[in-house]
Order: structure tokens, then sequence, then C-alpha cells
């Protein structure tokens, strides 16, 4: 073959495949905006990692020019993948912090740009730290959901357990959004209803609550377990060892009064170290 054939060929493949710029470069394929302080966005998946749903990893853009040196360094923050496991892409659901160092910056990014993702997911959210159970609880706060985006979607949830309940507490109506769609996308996903069947339906029960803006549910979850409100309307019974497990990602004074409800019931905290009942994970560093 002469060369002058091979040429046009090896030109076309360098247009299609960007050629990464960044360290730990992955390309941005999707973004969608739902309030002014929050947004998911979707990028390539390194064709290594390998991750267990509901894990995090550190993610960022490279920060300003040094005034002196003008050399740049790695702007990286911790973030849950919201998307499962088994999913080619990667998905993340992001607060845009109005002087943040990084989402100051993140929440600008379009399809086609690099960001970068060190491949070394870790975490305390995930099956493998809690042992066999009837019943899982996801309680999360604003973007707290994120992990729970991915256990949510991944088909061991529901084969491990027979009943799923997300709860989810936010100040305001358009910060549930994200959780919203995704729930309601999960009854088109083939992969779950190939894996669970008819069943599926109704293992998993929603129950969304807002505390500053006037929504069908008002309230702060700890509160709404305390009055037993959260069983009433879900028609369940209470929290015991026996039958529940539960993983919790919020705000530092939610996760604590959330541990201590849990443990006033009798479940202890796990790890992946030493599986238990519960297992808890800070949304951010306060
Ligand atoms: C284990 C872990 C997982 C995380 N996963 C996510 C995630 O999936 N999505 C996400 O948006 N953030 C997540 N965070 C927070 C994230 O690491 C950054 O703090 C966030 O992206 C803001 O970065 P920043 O540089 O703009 O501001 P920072 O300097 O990091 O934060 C400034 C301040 O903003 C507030 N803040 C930061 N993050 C949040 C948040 N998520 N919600 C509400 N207030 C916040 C805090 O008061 C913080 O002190 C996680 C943090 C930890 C420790
Ligand atoms: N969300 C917004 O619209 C908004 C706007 C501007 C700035 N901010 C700032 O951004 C930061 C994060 O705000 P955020 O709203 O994402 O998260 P957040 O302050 O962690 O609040 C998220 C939800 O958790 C609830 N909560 C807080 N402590 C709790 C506890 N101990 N037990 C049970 N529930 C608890 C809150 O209820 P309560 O409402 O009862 O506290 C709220 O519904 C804050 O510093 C805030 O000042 C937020």
């Amino acid at each position: 073959m002469h060369m002058n054939e091979v040429t046009p060929v090896m030109d076309a493949e360098a247009k299609v495949k960007p050629v990464p710029t960044l360290p730990d470069a992955q390309t941005v394929t999707e973004v969608e905006h739902y309030t002014d302080r929050l947004f998911r966005f979707r990028c390539t998946r390194p064709q290594t990692l390998r991750f267990r749903s509901g894990e995090f990893v550190m993610i960022g853009l490279m920060g300003d020019p040094d005034p002196k040196t003008g050399k740049q360094k790695p702007l990286l923050r911790a973030y849950s993948i919201a998307s499962p496991s088994w999913d080619e892409e990667l998905e993340f659901y992001s607060i845009k912090v109005p002087d943040g160092p990084l989402t100051s910056k993140l929440q600008h990014i379009k399809p086609g740009d690099q960001i970068i993702l060190r491949p070394k997911p870790v975490g305390t959210l995930v099956h493998d730290a809690l042992i066999p159970g009837k019943r899982i609880w996801f309680f999360a706060t604003g973007t707290g959901f994120a992990p729970f985006a991915s256990l949510l979607r991944e088909p061991q949830t529901y084969q491990d357990y027979d009943e799923v309940i997300i709860t989810h507490t936010c100040r305001e109506v358009g910060e549930l959004t994200y959780g919203r769609n995704l729930i309601e996308a999960l009854k088109d996903d083939e992969l779950l209803n190939e894996v669970i069947g008819d069943g599926f339906w109704k293992k998993i029960k929603y129950y969304p609550t807002t505390t500053r803006e006037e929504s069908p549910k008002m309230g702060r979850i700890t509160d709404l377990i305390r009055s037993g409100d959260v069983f009433a309307d879900l028609g369940t019974d209470p929290l015991c060892p026996q039958n529940d497990r539960a993983m919790i990602c919020g705000n530092l004074p939610f996760n604590l009064e959330l541990k201590e409800l849990l443990e006033e019931a009798g479940l202890e905290e796990g790890a992946n170290s030493k599986p238990a009942q519960y297992v808890v994970e800070k949304a951010f560093l306060e």
C-alpha cells in the first residue's frame, strides 16, 4: 500500500479524536442546567476506569496561571459519580457556588470542552459496606442526591432489596428537578426492566420534601421521621435493625442528625472494611 493511500485516513481520525490538552482529560458530552445553583453534565469515561455505584472521584479544571511563574495547576474537587457503574459515560450533578474556585468556572462548560478526571474512585456509599436487609433507605439533601442517582440506576439495588426508598430534602422545588426527572426516567430504563421485571414499580418509593418553598410535602426529613409522618405517608413500618439498611448523604448537621436517629432505631454504622446497617458520606465540606 502506498503511503499516500494511508495518510487521508490518519488525517480523518486525527480530526475525529480531539487531542487531550489536560492531564487525565475527558470530553464533556452533555450539559443541563436546572437552577442558577444546580446543573448536571456528562463526559467520556476512561476505558480503564472501574468503580462501584455510589463512589466518588476527583474532577476539575486547570486553575488560573500563577501571577509570578505563569504556571497552571489542576484545581480538583471530590464529586460523586452520578451515573451507574455499567454506563459507557460518566455523569456528575453539580452545585454552582458563585465565588467557588472550581464551580464558578465549571458551571460554564459546554459539550466538547475538557475536564480533568483522576481515575481513583473511593467512598462508603456502596452496597459492599452494608449487610443484607429487606429495605434500603437513601437519605439525601441538595446535591447529596448524586451518589443515589448512581445507585438508583444500578440493578444490584433492586436485586438486593425488596423495597427502595429515596428521600430528598431541598430548600426549593426547583432543586428537586434532577432527582424527579431521573426517577421518572427509570420507567424507561431497559436494563432495569429486563433485570427486575414487572415488580419494579412496587419496589421504589420517592419522598421529596422542601423546607423553604411550598410543595406537596414540606419539612426536614429528620423532623418527618421523628413525627412518624414519613412512615404514615409511605404506609410502611418504622425503622428497625432487622429489615432496614440506609445510606446518608447531605450537609454535616443533617448527616449527624440522621445518624442519631438511625442509632436510636438500633442500626449500626458500617464501612467498606466492616459492613453493617447504615453508611454516611458528606455531600460537601463546610
Ligand atoms: C465526598 C464528597 C463528594 C462530593 N460530591 C459532590 C457532588 O457530587 N456534586 C457537587 O456539586 N459537589 C460535591 N462535593 C463538593 C465539591 O467537592 C466542591 O466543594 C464543590 O464542587 C464546590 O467547589 P468550589 O471550588 O466551587 O467551592 P469550594 O471552595 O469547594 O466550596 C465553597 C463552599 O460552598 C459550599 N458548597 C460546596 N459544595 C457544595 C454542594 N455540593 N452543595 C451545597 N453547598 C456546597 C460549602 O459551604 C463550601 O464551603 C463533594 C464533596 C465531597 C467531600
Ligand atoms: N438553596 C438555595 O436556594 C441557596 C441560595 C443561596 C445560597 N445558598 C447557600 O448554599 C449553601 C448550601 O445550600 P443548600 O440549600 O444546597 O444546602 P443546605 O443548606 O445543606 O440545605 C439543604 C436542605 O437540607 C436541610 N437541612 C439542613 N440542615 C438539616 C438538618 N440538620 N436536618 C435535616 N435537614 C437539614 C435544609 O433545610 P432548612 O431549609 O430547614 O435549613 C434544606 O432543605 C448554604 O451555605 C446556603 O447558604 C443556598
